[in-house]
């Protein structure tokens, strides 16, 4: 049973905009799941100091939600409040011959941002054209695509500690950093309240070699001259071909990371399957392509429970007819299931849950 007073609340109910029992489907790009008890979109830190102390007083769980690209909600109502991250900005905070140093609103449109700095020729971010998604979920699972991460951009990230109460600047050194992960989803997971985000890029213009899928493209189009603006209209390009629109077909991107397996099972697997497409890790593991898995696995345009394999990506669930979190859950089970009786890798969702 809970604990807190519902009514305690009401004071800050008209101020925050505090709603109750808001649908998540509406807010994740997934389209599925419960309510939340409380739902309050937040435009400033003075706005996250109230609503933390308020459900630390009465006991009330929080998640912090941005575009909802990257989260699952579960079938069950969520008995806390959701944190809707609403924070604006674009501040260019040094600029000297070779670099930007610009920190931006956690809240920003993340896709908005690359396009306002390709708009300036700066370079960093071209790549990561089209992910969907607020500028600050961008760090917290370390956002990359074709050769470009978030991570290596990144100066530090300003955040509400909900432990101490109070504002932090982590440097990028101290973000931990790696594939798909940082500590805002591992050891530190739903603690820091992302505010502002700065980043550094640079004026010098993008240099090959490029990521095969967009050096295919710059061949296939003639394209010998590299811009940020050449490289965003490539990735945009591959993404429109190969992802689906959220806002046509509910989904949330990759929704397996793909697989890093010691050497001995890399040597295991390559030796049967001598195509098996694969990229060494500075630790000496191996990255295979978990879309590649799959498809191997037999699933890709497959429709399970609701759920189907997109058919020209095998890393990407659709939401066609899924009644709710629990068809999600067999769909990757059975998945999951037939991935690891064919190569032995257990793979791994990339979303996170609330
Ligand atoms: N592949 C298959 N079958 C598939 C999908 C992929 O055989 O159904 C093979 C491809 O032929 C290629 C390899 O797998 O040899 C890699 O495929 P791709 O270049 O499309 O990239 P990915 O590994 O599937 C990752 C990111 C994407 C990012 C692309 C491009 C993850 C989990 N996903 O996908 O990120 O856009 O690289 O850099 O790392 C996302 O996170 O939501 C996302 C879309």
């Amino acid at each position: 049973m809970s604990t807190y007073c519902v009514p305690l609340w009401g004071g800050i109910l008209e101020v925050m905009q505090v709603r109750t029992n808001v649908p998540l489907d509406h807010y994740t790009t997934m389209r599925l799941g419960g309510n939340a008890r409380f739902f309050a979109d937040v435009h400033s830190i003075e706005d996250i100091d109230t609503i933390v102390k308020q459900a630390k007083a009465q006991n009330v769980p929080t998640y912090i939600l941005g575009g909802g690209s990257n989260t699952i909600a579960n079938d069950e109502r969520f008995d806390g409040i959701v944190i809707h991250n609403r924070i604006q900005g674009f501040e260019i905070i040094e600029d000297t011959q070779s670099s930007t140093t610009i920190r931006i609103g956690a809240g920003e449109n993340w896709d908005d941002i690359v396009k306002k700095t390709v708009e300036r020729n700066l370079s960093g971010i071209e790549a990561l054209s089209g992910v969907p998604g607020t500028v600050g979920a961008a760090p917290v699972q370390n956002i990359g695509a074709y050769g470009q991460e978030v991570g290596d951009v990144t100066v530090s990230v300003d955040a509400y500690d909900t432990k101490s109460l109070g504002m932090v600047t982590l440097p990028a050194a101290e973000c931990s950093f790696s594939y798909r992960h940082s500590i805002f989803r591992g050891d530190d997971y739903q603690r820091y309240i992302i505010t502002t985000v700065t980043i550094q890029l640079s004026k010098t213009a993008p240099q090959p070699p490029f990521y095969k899928a967009l050096q295919d493209y710059f061949d296939t189009n003639a394209i010998t001259f590299f811009t940020p603006q050449t490289v965003r209209d490539g990735v945009l390009a591959i993404r429109f071909a190969k992802l689906p629109d959220p806002a046509l077909h509910p989904n949330a991107g990759s929704f397996f990371k793909n697989a890093i397996v010691d050497n001995w099972l890399f040597e295991e697997l390559i030796a049967s399957y001598p195509t098996m497409p694969n990229f060494d890790m500075p630790d000496g593991r191996h990255k295979i392509p978990t879309g590649w898995l799959i498809e191997q696995a037999g699933f890709k345009g497959q429709l399970l429970h609701g759920m189907r394999v997109h058919d020209k990506n095998a890393l990407v669930l659709i939401n066609e007819s899924a009644t709710g979190y629990s068809d999600l859950a067999a769909a990757r089970a059975e998945i999951a299931a037939g991935v690891q009786t064919k190569f032995r890798i257990q793979i791994e969702q990339e979303p996170l849950e609330i």
